[in-house]
């Protein structure tokens, strides 16, 4: 099956589902109104599997630009190669809107994330120093600036 004939568009009436992954997959889990809010900003748009697995993936693509804004999949859905589909299933929809680029930012610690991206084939293009806040306890993370090269 094609990464794009197993995703499909989620609508901003599934945004309490999508908060419920989100909170399942992120300490900072963000509520169904910033969902809601954000699917109904220009080029955004949210992709999650054709079936029940939970998961899903949101993306920005304007002005010749994408870029991801989250992806999460809930932990009893991990390692089955759901992340990897939806990815590519943004990477097919940030091709449509005639992005020449696909960015993301990830936590300098987040090895699961990192390896995916980069089998994926983006580059780490910038460093946001500190960005990340874990708290009192912890220190504060870099975050990657992370780029796809669409001109293929
Ligand atoms: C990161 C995340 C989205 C991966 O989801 P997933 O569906 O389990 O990922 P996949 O099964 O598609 O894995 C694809 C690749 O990612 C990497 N990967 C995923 N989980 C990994 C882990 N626990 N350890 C090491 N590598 C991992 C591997 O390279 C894997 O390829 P492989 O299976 O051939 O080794 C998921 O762990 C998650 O939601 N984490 C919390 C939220 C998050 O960090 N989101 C990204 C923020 S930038």
């Amino acid at each position: 099956m094609t990464p794009e004939a197993s995703t499909r568009s989620a609508s901003g009436a599934e945004a309490e589902s999508l908060a419920e992954i989100h909170g399942a997959a992120f300490d900072r889990p963000w509520s169904a109104g910033e969902i809601a809010a954000l699917l109904d900003s220009p080029g955004t748009l949210a992709l999650r599997p054709a079936g029940d697995q939970k998961g899903f993936v949101m993306l920005r693509a304007l002005a010749g630009e994408a870029e991801i804004l989250t992806l999460a999949v809930a932990p009893e859905g991990r390692r089955r190669g759901l992340a990897r589909s939806l990815m590519e299933a943004a990477v097919v929809q940030a091709l449509v809107r005639q992005a020449q680029s696909l960015f993301l930012e990830v936590a300098a610690d987040n090895g699961p994330a990192l390896g995916l991206y980069e089998g994926l084939g983006f580059e780490i293009v910038g460093r946001r120093k500190g960005y990340y806040d874990r708290g009192a306890a912890s220190p504060r993370i870099d975050a990657l600036v992370m780029r796809l090269s669409l001109n293929r």
